[in-house]
């Protein structure tokens, strides 16, 4: 069964080198909010191993706003570019 974390830093892999290739003007933004996402992460990790419940539930909120948004708003800039390149 594949980690979440894995499965994260694969996905933002492939995105970033996707923006890379197609010369996105916002990827260094991008991926800044990536970055963020994978040391929240890290954290809820360290925190649920130190049994610290009230902390890692604000954790998992967190995480859960920040990938709706992200989802909705960067991506979807993102996808937009995409569609605005000639021959993608
Ligand atoms: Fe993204
Ligand atoms: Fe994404």
């Amino acid at each position: 069964m594949i980690k979440l974390e894995d499965y994260t830093k694969y996905h933002f892999d492939m995105e970033e080198e996707l923006q890379d290739a197609n010369k996105y003007p916002e990827i260094i933004q991008h991926k800044i909010e990536h970055q963020e996402f994978i040391d929240k992460l890290t954290s809820l990790k360290r925190d649920s191993k130190k049994d610290n419940l009230l902390l890692s539930l604000k954790t998992v909120d967190y995480l859960k706003d920040w990938t709706i948004n992200h989802i909705l708003e960067s991506d979807k800039d993102f996808g937009e570019y995409l569609r605005n390149i000639e021959g993608f």
